[in-house]
């Protein structure tokens, strides 16, 4: 009996065979299949899609909606978060959308075919006798034959994406989404000519009417043109074969590391994106990064000609790019104006207020809303130069077809709305000064009511129903400067003493007086504690007249109150000066007696250093933003606002977090208040520990620059998310963190500084500039240290960073 079926060393391997095929059939059931003639796809139900081997692509039907009542069918990254798609089903341009209970069939007769739930085909591609579809790992969808080629495969079929491994041939076109969530055909389309170009083309929506292109390869007239993301993530045009020119700057990525796609997005970009793969642990953190674009300057890149209205964004609104790595589009509208339609904002905008007219034109019921760094280049009608700004302001009030003047030392231009080509950035630089008329009810009203009414009684006399005093926004403060000018013109014969001259001088400035009552009463007799600063200690409250709008008060400690009445106003009025998206509102102020206080707008969020030196570290590209946002606060102190203000105090205890965690600096201007008592010595130091400029201690003036250092200082803080000093530091050397980056800097060594912050790792040649500018802000010598305008642009990638000395080699060089 010794027969080879009894072997048991045969049977045993006989048996494992069986049960690997068993299982590895499992394991193919559960990520894989093929469709073959007869079986189908219901976009209802389990079997609602196939995958690719790999499990990183499904097809089948998408939801549109979280009700799931209409269907996409499409190609998506299965294996992203979030599920990107990345082909869909059209008939020409126009993506096919099903009901519920639809399916998708490959018919007795070899057909695919898409029917919707009445059992009507609406889609079928153009192919004969597939005997199968099936998902390629690659992302591609074929129909294959009996002889194993592909009559129909979605490669050669694209919608407004490639991936690697796919090329676009001559004649064929990527056609842009209407947005993210909207499928229909959108405003831009990337062609791969017959004629050897390939040109980037604005298109009229719904007619499809191309305008003159906004890029071009000028590939004109070149043999085989070919446009390819090949298959080791290279993206590229070539002509005759082998000439290649890339497509973006970007590196490349491996297809091995990142899943990537290449995307003509809705705002006229092709994006590459990617997003790493990681088999073995998914992190919540991973998501899809962009990491080149063509064009690169899409603002200056789409705009309007006479060829017709193919403006990045429509009349009277303003491009800018987002400022984080993807450099979304964004339109905005002119202040004073409002979006034609706020879901589809390149539409435009109108102006929300009464447009002025030539008759009955009087100059004196006009005001200028200031926009700093916006302009809509080649759109004047009458050029001035040289001029300044007082001038300039005059020439468009008198003249009644002006509505807009930009004054850009030494230029003026007046400008007729409707306005085109608007552009803002720090580029850009100078002001645009929007004309309003000043007593118009119907100005923007952002608030949840309208506080402040206005009724016209006769000529001469106005009456002001005030139903509340403040409102938040800025429109509202401006009625309100008004309103306290007409006040302060009718009652001051009647009244005519001191305090009351300064809250006029007050009111005029734009903010609200409050008595010490009103403010206990607002903080529940000062009980809530927010915090204490060099200048006092910040209380919570909130104003019930005013829907419960919460407040921050500030109790200014003695030394700020032996200053006299008159400093102090001065003091106030010029922080009252002050609106920068990127500082803290100053509402208002009570002086009564002993009690000086400083009421602010309150902020959610907190301070940054409870943000960065929390619990959890808080995502690079959020601390990347925090960073412009501070730099860009404290430019506007030192060059943009009326009168310089050094703020001499810069750290992460003063710069608050609003909504959205947008930066916003506090405690300015107050540096001032103490000025009086203030001698040098050390004790007087303005500033704080760790964050102070060299200079203090010196003999040598104090000037911007020290809030430069104490910047470069928050700025390392901000990459490396932790404190300047830290004496629980591992070693010596990495005890102060300004000399430990220099270190890694110098050796090269970036990535200790943010070890085991991958989002960082990630971006490091971002990580890089931040360093090196900061490490230009740490200079000793305080010449050597750039402007915040300098700081602004480099931080923002808009001029070069050299290459920064050690920040004590001219100190010591001299000594
Ligand atoms: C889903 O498809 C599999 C394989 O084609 C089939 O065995 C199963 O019955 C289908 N399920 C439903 C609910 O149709
Ligand atoms: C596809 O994605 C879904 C949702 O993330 C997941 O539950 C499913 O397992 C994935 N399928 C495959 C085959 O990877
Ligand atoms: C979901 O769809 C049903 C019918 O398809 C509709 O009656 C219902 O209002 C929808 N719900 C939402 C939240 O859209
Ligand atoms: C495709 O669109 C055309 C009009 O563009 C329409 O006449 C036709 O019925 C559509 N085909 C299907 C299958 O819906
Ligand atoms: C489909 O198959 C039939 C018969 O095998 C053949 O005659 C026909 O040419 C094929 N059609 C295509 C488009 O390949
Ligand atoms: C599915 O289709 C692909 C492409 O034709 C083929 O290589 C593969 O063997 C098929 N898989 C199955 C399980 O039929
Ligand atoms: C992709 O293109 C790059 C650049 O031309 C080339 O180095 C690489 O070998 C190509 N990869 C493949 C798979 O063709
Ligand atoms: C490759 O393209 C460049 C510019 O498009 C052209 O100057 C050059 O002659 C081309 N080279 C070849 C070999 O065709
Ligand atoms: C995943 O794990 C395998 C073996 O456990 C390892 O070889 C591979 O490098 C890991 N991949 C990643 C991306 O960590
Ligand atoms: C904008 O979109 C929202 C939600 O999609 C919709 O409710 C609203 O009606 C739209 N507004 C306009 C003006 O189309």
């Amino acid at each position: 009996m010794d027969t080879d079926a009894t072997n048991p060393s045969l049977l045993f391997l006989f048996l494992l065979l069986l049960l690997l095929g068993r299982g590895l059939s499992l394991v193919a059931a559960k990520s894989y299949q093929n469709l073959t003639v007869g079986s189908s796809l219901s976009s209802s139900g389990p079997n609602s899609s196939i995958f690719s081997p790999s499990g990183d692509f499904a097809f089948g039907f998408w939801p549109l909606d979280a009700n799931s009542s209409l269907f996409l069918l499409a190609v998506w990254f299965n294996a992203t978060s979030p599920q990107v798609v990345v082909w869909f089903a059209t008939n020409n341009t126009d993506p096919v959308q099903v009901p519920a209970k639809s399916t998708l069939q490959l018919t007795q007769a070899s057909q695919l075919s898409l029917f919707d739930s009445n059992g009507q085909e609406v889609w079928s591609p153009d192919a004969a006798n597939a005997t199968g579809v099936s998902l390629l790992d690659s992302g591609n969808l074929v129909l294959y034959d009996s002889s194993g080629a592909f009559p129909w495969q979605s490669f050669q079929n694209p919608t407004d994406t490639i991936l690697p491994g796919q090329s676009l041939a001559e004649n064929s076109e990527l056609r842009s989404k209407m947005s993210d969530s909207d499928f229909s055909p959108g405003r831009f389309e990337l062609a791969v000519q017959g004629d050897g170009n390939l040109v980037f083309y604005p298109v009229a929506v719904p007619t499809g009417h191309k305008y003159h292109a906004y890029w071009a390869s000028g590939t004109q007239y070149a043999k085989m043109l070919q446009l390819v993301f090949n298959s080791s993530g290279s993206l590229y045009y070539q002509v005759e074969n082998n000439n290649q020119t890339a497509l973006t700057s970007a590196a490349v990525y491996s297809p091995t590391d990142f899943y990537q796609h290449a995307t003509l997005d809705p705002d006229g970009a092709l994006r590459l994106y990617i997003y790493p793969k990681n088999n073995n642990n998914t992190k919540s953190t991973d998501k899809w990064n962009a990491v080149g674009m063509l064009p690169a300057n899409l603002c200056q890149t789409i705009q309007a000609d006479s060829d017709g209205g193919a403006a990045a964004c429509g009349f009277n609104a303003y491009c800018s790019l987002d400022d984080d790595q993807s450099k979304q589009l964004k339109c905005e509208c002119a202040l004073g104006c409002k979006f034609v339609d706020t879901n589809r904002t390149y539409l435009g905008c109108i102006p929300d207020f009464a447009v002025q007219s030539c008759e009955q034109y009087q100059r004196s019921q006009y005001l200028f809303l200031e926009m700093p760094n916006t302009d809509w280049p080649g759109d004047s009608y009458e050029h001035y130069t040289p001029t300044d700004e007082d001038m300039c302001r005059a020439s468009c009030l008198a003249d009644c077809l002006c509505s807009v003047a930009v004054f850009r030392m030494p230029d003026c231009w007046k400008m007729k709305m409707p306005l085109t080509n608007g552009q803002q950035g720090m580029s850009v630089g100078g002001k645009a000064l929007i004309k309003m008329p000043k007593t118009d009810a119907s100005l923007p009203n952002q608030g949840p009511q309208n506080p402040i009414t206005i009724v016209k009684k006769d000529r001469n006399t106005l009456i002001l129903v005030i139903s509340a005093l403040l409102g938040s926004s800025g429109f509202l403060n401006v009625l309100f400067i008004i309103a306290a000018a007409i006040v302060s013109f009718s009652f001051c014969n009647r009244t005519k003493n001191k305090k009351n001259q300064i809250a006029q001088t007050m009111l005029r400035s734009n903010l609200r007086v409050f008595t010490y009552k009103e403010l206990e009463e607002a903080t529940d007799n000062f009980r809530e504690e927010l915090g204490s600063g060099g200048f006092g200690i910040v209380y919570k409250g909130a104003l019930a007249a005013e829907f419960h709008m919460a407040i921050a008060v500030k109790k200014l400690d003695r030394a700020a109150a032996k200053e006299s009445e008159q400093e102090f106003t001065n003091e106030v009025r010029s922080i009252a000066q002050t609106h920068h998206k990127n500082l803290v509102k100053l509402l208002g102020f009570c002086n009564e007696g002993n009690h000086r206080m400083l009421v602010y707008e309150y902020m959610s969020n907190g301070s940054l250093t409870s943000f960065l030196f929390g619990c959890t570290r808080p995502e690079w590209n959020k601390r990347a933003q925090i960073v412009l946002g501070i730099a860009r606060g404290l430019l506007y102190l030192h060059e943009e606002c009326t009168t310089q203000i050094i703020h001499c105090d810069i750290k992460s205890q003063n710069i608050l977090l609003g909504d959205n965690f947008i930066p916003k600096i506090s405690d300015f201007g107050l540096a001032k208040l103490l000025r009086a008592d203030q001698t040098r010595t050390n004790t007087a130091i303005r500033g704080t520990k760790g964050y102070v400029a060299p200079e203090w201690f010196k003999n040598s003036a104090v000037t911007a620059k020290v809030d430069v250092y104490s910047f470069g200082i928050l700025l390392l803080e901000i990459v490396c998310c932790r404190k300047n000093v830290q004496t629980e530091a591992a070693t010596e050397e990495t005890t102060v963190l300004a000399y430990w980056a220099y270190d890694c800097f110098k050796d090269g060594r970036l990535d200790l500084l943010v070890d085991s912050d991958e989002e960082a790792m990630f971006d490091i040649r971002r990580v890089e500039r931040f360093v090196m500018v900061a490490i230009w802000c740490i200079q000793e010598e305080p010449s050597l240290r750039p402007s915040m305008r300098k700081v602004a642009q480099m931080l923002e990638g808009a001029v070069a960073v050299a290459v920064p000395p050690d920040p004590s080699s001219y100190i010591s060089s001299i000594v």
